[in-house]
């Protein structure tokens, strides 16, 4: 395995691969991570993973500082399982000012966008000079970023690259909990806690599978659930998996609805994230 920092180097090092399976990540990998890259050995022949704290995706009071990195730790877990490690400094991604983005669709502006203005345009930026340095054939995102997945497979369709996107499952703590580099703010008791986001949305799950239409009144009993219990909740949301658009109240027996439920949520100083699908 190589680990390399600069793109002169990396794209030296990639320039006779055909078949290169990429998985971008923030670092301070988890087994989640790790499933990523099993999935992205399973698509190519050279298997890539970046780290890379992206600062575009960082609100200014958000914890790009505190971010947990772990350069030497990773490198190490993803032994056997990536041919390069590409991990730039900030200097090297951005050696001038950023004033080019990625223009991203209304969707953009919800969930994730409406909480954390300039987030996915951050990400989705990152995403394509990422994958315009690598040219891999495939790119693995997780679906526990379920907004960020949908939008960087919007952003390859739409803008044409020759990429496909792959998500993976989300991995989960014998509990429920979702992987998360950001658990790790979790305190004890926090941590304890925690496991009852995952089950308000399996009960959302539940009772639609049961018959439950009312996507407002469920959305709504969640999040009184969830503030009942402390939890500052940014949103509970029953959306369409195919783009993300909002779902008040099924209609149609016959018709079959792919859908997720999304919710994003703090608990003390923490942000979790977390989605389930549900097919009804
Ligand atoms: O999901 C992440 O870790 C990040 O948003 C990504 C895709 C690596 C871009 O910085």
């Amino acid at each position: 395995m190589q680990i390399i920092s600069t793109i002169a180097e990396l794209r030296a090092r990639l320039t006779n691969e055909r078949a290169i399976a990429f998985v971008p990540t923030m670092g301070n990998l988890h087994e989640g991570h790790l499933s990523l890259m099993r999935l992205a050995c399973e698509h190519g022949e050279c298997v890539v993973a970046s780290i890379f704290v992206n600062p575009l995706q960082f609100g200014p009071s958000e914890d790009f500082d505190k971010y947990p990195r772990t350069l030497e730790a990773d490198c190490a877990k993803l032994q056997g399982l990536a041919d390069v490690v590409f991990a730039p400094s900030v200097n090297e991604m951005y050696p001038a000012q950023q004033t080019m983005f990625v223009e991203l669709p209304p969707i953009a502006d919800e969930l994730e966008g409406a909480v954390r203005p300039g987030h996915l345009r951050g990400m989705a930026t990152v995403v394509l000079k990422l994958l315009n340095i690598v040219q891999p054939q495939v790119a693995v995102f997780g679906k526990k970023d379920y907004q960020q997945l949908l939008i960087v497979h919007q952003l390859a369709v739409q803008l044409n690259l020759p990429i496909s996107i792959v998500g993976g499952e989300t991995v989960r703590t014998a509990d429920g909990l979702a992987l998360s580099s950001r658990n790790q703010y979790l305190s004890d008791a926090e941590r304890v806690e925690a496991k009852f986001l995952y089950q308000t949305l399996q009960g959302m799950k539940q009772a639609m599978l049961q018959g439950e239409r009312d996507m407002e009144r469920l959305q709504k009993q969640a999040v009184e659930a969830l503030a009942a219990r402390g939890w500052q909740v940014d949103y509970v949301a029953v959306r369409n998996q195919s783009d993300l658009l909002p779902r008040s109240r099924l209609k149609g027996e016959l018709a079959k609805h792919d859908l997720v439920v999304l919710a994003a949520v703090r608990l003390g100083n923490t942000r979790l994230l977390d989605n389930v699908e549900v097919s009804v």
